[in-house]
């Protein structure tokens, strides 16, 4: 080897040397206490119903649900958010499914209070489980969009259920404008001052919402497989105007903010993050967790290091909190005990 040597002050490979270094100057953490997990409903006893784009990943009854969640509030995750996916049966043009006091994520925010109260249960509102055309409010056929103001009346409907049904936190996460002022005036109207509301606050009309679409079948519903949302979600390009729909709905009274989706809008996580002191929740959404699943499949990626690289991305841009569908499962991985995802170690 040459003898050639720098003549250098700063050598910041010094504190990369060993492990133990690189421990004490680590910077950013992935805990179980920062994950959310997704979970998605459904009616009857059946056993869990996998979701073909989504591997890992199922549909469940309440009772299995009710079990799922033991797990994850054993494993030390916080909170968990519900999606309920209907039968065709009961969608209808406007959605009035989503405001039946008994309906299915109702019940099952009930159950899950009353068996394991300790996890925080976070309820979405917006209409796209329960309507036929899969969009998240009421469609004014005459005008071809979603009618905004009506739309946030029946929110506010959802919310005001959510909370007597014992809902932790309403997510509103519709996009439509005035929504989460008009929610807290009803919450509050209501004696649910206590609920608190995290707000979809800058949701982009993304492409990596498909697998979740299938999930629910929002998007069969709609007869298209690109459900067009670009009326009341935020255009991928526009930063600034996702910074005014950030700070419309701190004014408005929203408890924590939502950037989604996560990993390819991690600009907009750091800069949310920089102008508000509110909590700040990030959702790696369902095609986000479709890809690394996919390529690790093939071989091509490592599962388990691309999974929690994908996190620490978004925890290191800012996030307080993940809604992420590997909660689980890095939850799992740094409990030490073995994964029962497909692909798991
Ligand atoms: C709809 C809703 C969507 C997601 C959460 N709530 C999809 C959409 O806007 O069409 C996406 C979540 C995911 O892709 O994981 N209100």
């Amino acid at each position: 080897m040459s003898s050639y040597q720098l003549d250098l002050t700063r050598r910041p490979r010094r504190t990369r040397r060993t492990a133990a270094l690189r421990t004490l100057v680590n910077e950013t953490t992935v805990q179980a206490s920062h994950l959310i997990q997704p979970l998605f409903v459904i009616e009857g006893d059946g056993p869990p119903e996998p979701i073909e784009s989504m591997p890992g990943q199922f549909r469940r009854s309440i009772a299995d649900l009710l079990e799922e969640c033991k797990e994850l509030a054993g494993l030390g995750i916080p909170a968990v958010a519900l999606f309920p996916k209907l039968d065709a049966a009961v969608k209808a043009d406007d959605g009035r499914e989503a405001t039946n006091p008994d309906t299915l994520v109702l019940r099952a925010i009930r159950a899950l209070k009353q068996t394991v109260p300790e996890l925080a249960v976070i309820a979405d509102l917006a209409l796209d489980p329960y309507t036929t055309h899969g969009h998240d409010g009421l469609w004014d056929a005459s005008a071809q969009d979603l009618a905004n103001d009506p739309t946030v009346e029946v929110l506010c409907e959802m919310a005001v259920l959510a909370a007597e049904a014992g809902v932790d936190i309403v997510a509103p996460s519709d996009m439509m404008d005035g929504r989460v002022g008009a929610i807290r005036e009803a919450l509050d109207g209501n004696g649910h001052q206590k609920t608190a509301i995290m707000a979809y606050s800058a949701k982009f009309a993304s492409a990596y919402y498909g697998p979740f679409r299938d999930a629910v079948g929002s998007s069969a519903s709609a007869g298209t497989p690109h459900l067009d949302k670009r009326t009341y979600q935020l255009n991928p390009g526009n930063r600034r105007e996702a910074l005014l729909e950030v700070a419309l709905d701190e004014q408005e009274g929203a408890d924590i903010l939502m950037v989604k989706p996560a990993g390819p809008y991690l600009d907009i996580i750091r800069e949310v993050r920089e102008e508000t002191d509110l909590p700040l929740a990030a959702y790696q959404v369902s095609g986000e967790y479709a890809q690394i699943m996919a390529a690790a499949e093939r071989g091509w990626l490592d599962l388990e290091r691309c999974r929690d690289e994908s996190l620490l991305a978004i925890r290191r841009a800012g996030a307080d909190m993940i809604l992420t569908y590997f909660a689980k499962d890095v939850a799992r991985s740094l409990a030490g005990v073995p994964s029962d995802a497909p692909l798991g170690a």
